[in-house]
């Protein structure tokens, strides 16, 4: 049975995750329920969640899928596929619905997105930084947290053409989440199950978004780092290499959109990280 995910679901998802080897933690989870309450389900039988997945409208413009996950022993049953069609039929009918839908794809689940008309866009990369055992850095002065600022959305909205101040004033407003600001862009960073997390980060020039970056990593020295970046983002991988990363995995990310030119983010070489797979 399909229905709607509510907190009490959280355990249960956790355990998917884990089962796959995933990196967010139960304020992810809360994060994405935050968002958009009722675009996230569960497959449920006997008792027992067996399948999430998540279709979060992040704004007008824009929406994501993310968290699809089958329990090991039950995939290949349907289950990722009937989560999936019935997030998207909710989620893109009817007034509000978002134009754009998009998602980050492991290879295994490629071919299911590609049944329900996804197109490849382009690869996304996971960087890796090993724990270096240094000592932890001052944490960065953090910005005030009052309002998320214009100055910074209308980056954002520069880089992604898109709204997505839902999720930054959700990421802004946690604090777990470490941020850095300076007039060119913004840098955020959080905790993770298995590594802490860079992203996301969204910049006018390379040189302040770089030492917006070391400001966040000198704090985490001592734990290992997972970035994710665009392949198509040459500044973003440059900086990445430069700092310690190296990449890890490889992701397709695909778009479901009525203009097969739509891209997302519009301009790449303004996005330094993304903000995790479950997200744009
Ligand atoms: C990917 C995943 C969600 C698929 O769940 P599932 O319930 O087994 O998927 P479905 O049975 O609905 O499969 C739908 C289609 O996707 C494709 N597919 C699913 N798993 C596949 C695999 N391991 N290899 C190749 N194709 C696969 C097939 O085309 C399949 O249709 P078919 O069985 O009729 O050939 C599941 O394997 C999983 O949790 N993997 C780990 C986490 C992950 O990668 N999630 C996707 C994030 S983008």
């Amino acid at each position: 049975m399909i229905r709607r995910m509510n907190a009490r679901d959280i355990p249960a998802a956790m355990c998917l995750k884990e089962a796959a080897g995933w990196n967010q933690t139960t304020n992810d989870w809360e994060r994405v329920l935050r968002l958009d309450r009722e675009a996230c389900f569960v497959d449920e039988r006997g008792g027992h969640v067996i399948g999430t997945t998540s279709a979060v409208r992040l704004g007008a413009d824009l929406g994501w899928v993310g968290m699809v996950l089958v329990l090991p022993r039950m995939r290949r049953r349907g289950i990722a596929r009937g989560l999936l069609q019935h997030a998207l039929s909710g989620c893109r009918s009817g007034r509000g619905s978002p134009r754009i839908w998009g998602l980050d794809a492991t290879d295994m689940a490629r071919p299911l997105y590609e049944q329900s008309g996804f197109q490849a866009q382009e690869v996304i990369e996971r960087w890796q930084r090993p724990a270096e055992g240094a000592t932890a850095g001052e944490r960065p002065e953090q910005p005030e947290r009052g309002h998320w600022p214009g100055s910074m959305q209308a980056i954002d909205r520069r880089a992604y053409g898109c709204d997505r101040s839902a999720l930054l004033l959700d990421l802004w407003s946690d604090p777990t989440v470490e941020a850095v600001t300076d007039p060119s862009g913004f840098a955020f960073g959080r905790p993770g199950s298995s590594a802490w997390f860079l992203g996301p980060c969204v910049g006018l020039e390379p040189r302040p978004m770089e030492a917006m970056v070391r400001g966040l990593l000198s704090r985490h020295a001592h734990e290992r780092i997972f970035w994710d970046l665009l392949a198509s983002s040459t500044k973003a991988r440059e900086i990445a290499r430069r700092n310690g990363f190296r990449p890890v995995r490889r992701l397709t990310r695909m778009l479901l959109a009525e203009d097969p030119a739509r891209r997302c983010p519009s301009d790449a070489d303004l996005v330094f990280a993304t903000p995790g797979f479950e997200f744009a």
